[in-house]
C-alpha cells in the first residue's frame, strides 16, 4: 500500500508560513479588509499558522492552544459580508501567485478555502 500524500508534508511548514505572511501583508493593505483585522497582525498569522497546519493534516497545533477551532463562531464579532469573503480569498491567489504556488496542490487547496470563506459569511452586504 503506499503511503498517504500529507497536503501539509507537500507545501512543508516554510513555504506555508511564507504563503501566510504574504497573505497578511495583502490584508492589511485591502480597503475592505484591514478596517475589520488589527493593526498589528503577528498575534493573528502565528494563530493561522498554527490553524492551516492542521487544517492541511498535519500536527493539531491550533487546538492543542485554543481548543476546537469553531471557525464560524469565531468570525462571528466580525461582519463577513460576501464582497470580504471574495477579497480574503483574492488576497489569498495574489499570496500563491506570489510564492509560486500551482498545479494540482494549489487547486486542491484553494478550492477547500473557497467553500471555508463561503462558510464564514455571516452578513448580507446591506447588513454592514
Ligand atoms: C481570525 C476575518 C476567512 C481562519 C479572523 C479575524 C478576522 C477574520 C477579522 C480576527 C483576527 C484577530 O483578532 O486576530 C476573516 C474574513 C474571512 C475569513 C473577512 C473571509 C471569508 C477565514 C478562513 C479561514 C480563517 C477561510 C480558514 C481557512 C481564521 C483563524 C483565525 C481567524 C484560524 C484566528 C481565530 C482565533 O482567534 O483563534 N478572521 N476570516 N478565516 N480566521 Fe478568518
Amino acid at each position: 500500500t503506499r503511503k498517504p500524500v500529507i497536503p501539509f508534508e507537500e507545501i512543508g511548514e516554510e513555504r506555508l508560513h511564507l504563503l501566510i505572511d504574504t497573505f497578511y501583508s495583502k490584508v492589511a493593505k485591502h480597503p475592505l479588509l484591514s478596517p475589520i483585522f488589527p493593526d498589528d497582525l503577528t498575534e493573528t498569522a502565528r494563530k493561522q499558522k498554527q490553524f492551516m497546519t492542521q487544517y492541511l493534516g498535519g500536527p493539531n497545533l491550533y487546538s492543542e492552544e485554543h481548543g476546537h477551532p469553531m471557525l464560524r463562531a469565531r468570525h462571528k464579532p466580525f461582519p463577513i459580508t460576501p464582497s470580504r469573503a471574495q477579497a480574503w480569498l483574492e488576497c489569498m491567489s495574489e499570496a500563491m501567485d506570489e510564492v509560486e504556488l500551482d498545479g494540482t496542490f494549489r487547486d486542491f487547496f484553494y478550492k477547500r478555502l473557497v467553500l471555508t470563506a463561503h462558510h464564514m459569511t455571516n452578513r448580507q452586504e446591506e447588513e454592514t
